[in-house]
């Protein structure tokens, strides 16, 4: 496995066979469970698997946890070196935006939602930092997990519109046993928040329960979801959405495949989780 800083050394490297494939997994490191998903699916499927592992500064808020972002280089490396991985890039800051730098890619409609309401200015620093990472890996395909469902459907749509010629891939959430999302901020909580942090995937499937037990009212999906989640004690809703799975748009009944997302504070920790349902 080869380890590089340089945006050349992994042109150079991607570019010695043409012929082969390569599968990208682009992650903040502090890898998990999630993202071990992820580069076993693009191990099976590609020639070449490629990890960047880059805390990107632009997709934080000012208020947000760049600085205190989890990070442990080496362990991630070893357990890069385990799943196969061929070339791992670890970008400086500097290296990626330059002083003078004066190019955003914005996404808009669908960026304006969810945790793009919430959080200002976080798609275009997503879609800024995976256009350019695209554009230095040059991959067949590119892997993204379910649980950032609203930046899997913002990054689709980058794809089409700025006509990337690459497949992104969609791997399921990956859960702990008792069922709470694999994150890397799950470190954050403590012993009482971590219990605490079971509302979220408690109330998805409470949600989930009412859709498979006939209600088709979103409305009383998202009362319940909130009433849930509002009797745990440690838990702030950021937001509660019940929402058309492809346009995110708001849905009077439910209908087709849709998306229960939610976004709540554990004390201080910000935890995001969603569940699709076909009806
Ligand atoms: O999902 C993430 O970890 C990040 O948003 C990504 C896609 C690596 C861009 O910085």
């Amino acid at each position: 496995m080869k380890v590089v800083k340089e945006i050349s050394e992994v042109r150079e490297f991607t570019k010695q066979d043409r012929e082969k494939t390569v599968g990208f997994v682009p992650t903040m490191g502090y890898l998990h469970q999630g993202h071990l998903a992820l580069l076993e699916q693009a191990r099976e499927e590609n020639d070449i698997v490629v990890l960047s592992i880059f805390v990107n500064p632009t997709q934080f808020g000012p208020d947000e946890d760049y600085e205190d972002y989890p990070r442990d280089l080496e362990r991630d490396l070893e357990l890069a070196r385990s799943a196969g991985v061929d070339l791992v890039f670890t970008p400086k800051a500097d290296k990626m935006y330059s002083d003078n730098a004066a190019t955003k890619v914005e996404v808009t409609g669908l960026t304006g939602k969810l945790c793009g309401a919430s959080r200002d200015g976080h798609f275009s620093g997503v879609c800024t930092v995976v256009s350019k990472l695209f554009n230095i890996v040059n991959p067949t395909r590119a892997y993204f997990g379910q649980k950032d469902y609203q930046q899997v459907l913002v990054i689709k749509r980058m794809v089409e519109d700025l006509n990337f010629d690459l497949d992104i891939v969609t791997v399921p959430i990956v859960r702990e046993e008792d069922g709470l999302a694999i994150s890397s901020r799950n470190k954050y909580l403590n012993q009482a928040e971590r219990k605490a942090a079971l509302v979220l995937f408690e109330s998805l499937q409470r949600g989930k329960e009412l859709i498979v037990g006939g209600e088709r009212k979103a409305k009383v999906i998202e009362q319940e979801l909130i009433s849930n989640i509002e009797a745990e004690p440690l838990a702030e809703i950021d937001y509660v959405a019940v929402v058309d799975a492809s346009s995110l748009k708001d849905i009077d009944k439910i209908r087709g495949e849709v998306l229960l997302a939610l976004a709540v504070y554990i004390g201080e920790t910000r935890l995001i989780d969603n569940l699709i349902v076909e009806v």
